[in-house]
């Protein structure tokens, strides 16, 4: 199939979601990174998202809506806390996991009676949900496995004539994935960090749990998706940490060089001057993690274009939205850590 791109004129916008309406699944833009949207009603559509980026079938997706009366479609009930994020979090980097009404398909809840449901916050998401008239259900726009994309471009390498089409409308800003925060247990529970921090979250609703799970690498994480390889680049990545990170870094590549392989570095603009690998990769500053987070997703896949056979990161602080940067890098260097 050929997939069409399209740009954000309210014509382009309305034939995307013609698409949509028809049954395909089209990539589109939101804050965080981009989606691959379907009629969150429509389960063989929704079958469509499963199949192109070959996603195993027990991770559920995000029900992405424009109006906050649309979660009554969706979820059975709403405590108060869930409301009070939703007034004051959306639209943005936020998904509200609740208990499911049975009309959603079963697919999108991949069997859970919960469901995810987030209003993005981002005016081409929303005029294309509206425009299309259904809530759109939509995990990140990348093949499995691979690191999220935050532009059209990086949709197209890895899903270009396996749907139907996508929206272009930039970068997308946040560079992490919303937040999924959990309140069908006892308190609110984060089971995947991102965009939205636990300090923001605590600042509104008090005490917010994090799943152990996430921290220790032990247990099984309660968001299905979390325990998967994800965001990996081709390069063995490991990640390099404690105070004498650049002159172990510099050590480690120099080895790598000697034994004939070609050696990336993830760093920051402030340092980027001090490594002499083959590829060397600036990700924003560290001064301000929220520009590391937005540059995270690209700077992967820039080794990958750059054929880097292994790639040493520095590590960040894990406050604010550190804490979502560390633990999508943990799982892009599956875990490898070297001490300095
Ligand atoms: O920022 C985002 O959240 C992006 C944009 C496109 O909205 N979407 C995204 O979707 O990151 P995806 O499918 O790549 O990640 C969704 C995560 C997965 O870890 C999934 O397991 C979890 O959310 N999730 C979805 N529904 C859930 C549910 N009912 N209970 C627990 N976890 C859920
Ligand atoms: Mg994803």
């Amino acid at each position: 199939m050929e997939t069409k791109r399209f740009g954000t004129t309210e014509q382009e916008i309305a034939e995307a979601a013609a698409l949509l309406q028809d049954g395909e699944v089209v990539g589109f833009p939101t804050e965080t990174v981009y989606g691959l949207g379907a009629n969150a009603f429509d389960a063989a559509a929704v079958d469509k998202i499963f199949k192109a980026k070959g996603r195993p079938s027990d991770n559920p997706l995000i029900v992405h809506i424009a109006h906050r009366q649309d979660v009554d479609k969706l979820a059975q009930a709403v405590p108060e806390g869930a409301a009070l994020c939703m007034e004051h979090f959306w639209p943005g980097p936020l998904t509200i996991v609740l208990p499911c009404v049975d009309g959603v398909p079963r697919n999108v809840t991949a069997g859970l009676r919960t469901v995810g449901i987030r209003m993005p916050d981002h005016v081409t998401a929303l005029q294309l949900i509206d425009a299309a008239g259904v809530p759109l259900a939509a995990p990140s726009a990348n093949r499995s496995g691979r690191p999220s994309p935050t532009t059209a471009e990086h949709v197209l390498e890895d899903l270009s004539g396996r749907i139907a089409g996508v929206v272009d409308g930039g970068a997308a800003g946040v560079g992490v994935e919303s937040t999924v925060l959990d309140f069908t247990g006892d308190r609110p529970m984060i089971l995947r960090p991102g965009g939205v921090t636990r300090e923001m979250l605590q600042d509104v609703i008090g005490e917010v749990g994090i799943d152990p799970a996430l921290a220790s690498g032990v247990g099984t994480p309660k968001s299905p998706g979390v325990k998967y390889t994800h965001y990996a680049p081709q390069g063995e990545m490991w990640l390099v940490e404690g105070e004498q990170d650049a002159a172990k870094i510099a050590a480690l590549t120099a080895d790598a060089q000697a034994a004939g392989r070609r050696v990336g570095v993830l760093t920051t603009a402030e340092r980027a001057g001090q490594y002499r690998a083959d590829v060397v990769i600036p990700c924003g500053k560290r001064s301000d993690l929220s520009t590391v987070a937005a540059g995270l997703y690209e700077a992967i896949r820039q080794f990958d274009h750059a054929g880097a056979d292994v790639i040493y990161a520095e590590v960040f602080p894990e406050t604010g939205v550190g804490l979502a940067v560390m633990n999508r890098l943990r799982k892009a260097a599956s875990h490898r850590v070297i001490r300095a």
